[in-house]
C-alpha cells in the first residue's frame, strides 16, 4: 500500500497534505509513503524531516509510481498525474462544484476521487472535516489581517496622553470561521457584534461575549437547512437583512464576512452604498471572496480601497498559516483513512452504503458517481 504526497500544483498553495507526524502514523499502519521533494517547503517542513519520519523523498514520477492513494490539499492538475496504480484514490479538497471539468478528467484517468469537503457533518466525521479545521484558522487570520490594515488599535487604551476607544468589529456569518473571528476580536479587546441567518447562532454569539444582531421582524423564518448549513434566503428576508445591516454597519470600524451557502454563490451582504457610510480608515475582510464574495467591490487576491475603506480579499486564507493549517489538514486525512483501515487488506476500504464513502466519492470506474454533482 503506497501513499503519495506530490507537491501542490495550484499556484500560491502553501499547505501540504502530510506532515512528519502523519507520515509516522501511516507507516505504523503498514503503509509506505512517498513525498515529492519540496512538497512541505512552504509549510516549513523540510525534505529531511519527511525522511527522518520514514518517507521516501523523490521527484514527482518516483513519488507517484505505483501509488494506491494520492493525498493533496487541493486537487492536482490531472495532466501531472501519471504512473499511479489502477483505480488509485485521490483524497484531497477537490472543489467539486467549482472545478467540475477537472472531476471529469480524474474520472477519465480511472482515479477514484474522494472530495474531503463533502464529508458529512456527523459526529463520527468531525475529526475528518477539513472545512472546519481550515475555517477555524481562516477566522482567526481574518481578524489579524484586519488589524494589520487598520490604522488604529483594537483595545480601548487609557494612556497618559489620553484614551483611545475600542474598535467596533461586526462579524457576518457565524459558522466555524465566524465564531473564531468573534473570539479572536474579543481577545484583542474589540467591541464585537455578529449576525447570521441560523437562529441557533444567537446563543453562540452571546456566549462569546458579543452582541447578536438579527432580523427580528420576520418571525418564523429560519435559515438553517440540512447538515447545519444555511439555505438561500427569500427576497423579503434579504431586504430586511439589508436594512438592518445598513443601520449597523455605519457605526463599525471592522467588518468580517464569512457567509457561504453550499453549492451556491456566496450571498451578497454588503453593498457599495453601505460601505460609503462607514468611517474612513475602516476595514472589511471578505472571507467568501473566492466563492463570489459577500462584499460588493471585493477582489480575490487584492486589497482595494472604496470610500476610504479597505476591502481585503486574500485568497486561500488558511494557506497564510500554512504550518498549522497543514498540521490540521493532514490529521483530517489521517483520521479519515485510518478509520477505514482494513488490517487484512492492508489498506483503507470504503464499504458501499457507508454514509461517509457515499458522500465524498465523486468518481469510480471511469465515471462521475456523486449524487450531488449529478443531481
Ligand atoms: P459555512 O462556511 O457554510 O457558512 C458560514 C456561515 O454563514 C454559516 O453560519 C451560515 O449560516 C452563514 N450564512 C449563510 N448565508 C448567510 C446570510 N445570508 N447572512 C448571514 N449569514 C449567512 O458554515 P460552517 O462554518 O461550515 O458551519 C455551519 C454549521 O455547521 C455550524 O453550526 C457548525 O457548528 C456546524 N458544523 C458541524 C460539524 C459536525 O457536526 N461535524 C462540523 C462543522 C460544522
Amino acid at each position: 500500500m503506497k501513499l503519495a504526497v506530490p507537491r501542490e500544483t495550484t499556484s500560491g498553495e502553501r499547505r501540504v497534505a502530510a506532515t512528519p507526524e502523519t507520515v509516522r502514523k501511516f507507516i505504523a499502519l503498514g503503509a509506505t509513503i512517498a513525498v515529492e521533494a519540496g512538497a512541505g517547503e512552504a509549510a516549513s517542513v523540510s525534505d529531511q524531516a519527511y525522511r527522518d519520519a520514514g518517507a521516501q523523498v523523490g521527484d514527482r514520477a518516483q513519488t507517484l509510481a505505483g501509488a494506491d492513494i494520492v493525498l493533496g490539499v487541493q486537487g492536482p492538475d490531472p495532466a501531472t498525474l501519471t504512473g499511479f496504480a489502477p483505480g488509485a484514490w485521490l483524497v484531497a479538497g477537490l472543489n467539486p462544484f467549482g472545478d467540475r471539468t477537472r472531476i471529469d478528467e480524474y474520472a477519465a484517468l480511472g482515479i477514484e476521487a474522494l472530495a474531503m469537503e463533502f464529508m458529512p457533518r456527523i459526529t463520527r466525521a468531525q475529526s475528518m472535516d477539513i472545512l472546519s479545521s481550515q475555517s477555524n484558522l481562516a477566522g482567526y487570520k481574518a481578524v489579524l489581517d484586519a488589524a494589520g490594515e487598520y490604522g488604529r488599535a483594537f483595545p480601548m487604551m487609557m494612556t497618559a496622553a489620553g484614551t483611545i476607544s475600542a474598535a467596533r468589529v461586526f462579524v457576518m456569518g457565524v459558522g466555524v470561521a465566524g465564531l473564531q473571528a468573534i473570539a479572536t476580536a474579543r481577545r484583542l479587546g474589540a467591541q464585537v457584534s455578529a449576525t447570521d441567518v441560523r437562529s441557533a447562532t444567537k446563543e453562540q454569539i452571546e456566549s462569546l461575549g458579543a452582541k447578536a444582531v438579527f432580523v427580528e421582524n420576520l418571525a418564523g423564518v429560519e435559515g438553517e437547512g440540512s447538515g447545519g448549513y444555511a439555505t438561500e434566503m427569500s427576497p423579503e428576508y434579504q431586504a430586511a437583512q439589508a436594512a438592518l445591516v445598513s443601520a449597523h454597519i455605519a457605526k463599525q470600524d471592522i467588518v468580517i464576512t464569512t457567509a457561504l451557502i453550499p453549492g451556491r454563490p456566496a450571498p451578497r451582504l454588503v453593498s457599495d452604498a453601505q460601505i460609503a457610510t462607514m468611517k474612513p480608515g475602516g476595514v472589511i475582510v471578505d472571507l467568501a471572496v473566492e466563492q463570489g464574495g459577500n462584499v460588493e467591490g471585493a477582489i480575490a487576491g487584492e486589497v482595494v480601497e472604496r470610500h476610504g475603506v479597505r476591502i481585503v480579499g486574500h485568497r486561500n486564507v488558511p494557506g497564510r498559516l500554512a504550518a498549522d493549517a497543514s498540521a490540521l489538514f493532514s490529521r483530517n486525512l489521517y483520521n479519515f483513512l485510518s478509520a477505514f483501515w482494513d488490517k487484512d487488506a492492508g489498506r483503507p476500504v470504503l464499504p458501499d452504503g457507508d454514509e461517509i464513502g457515499d458522500a465524498i466519492r465523486l468518481t469510480r470506474g471511469g465515471a462521475v458517481v456523486s449524487a450531488r454533482l449529478l443531481g
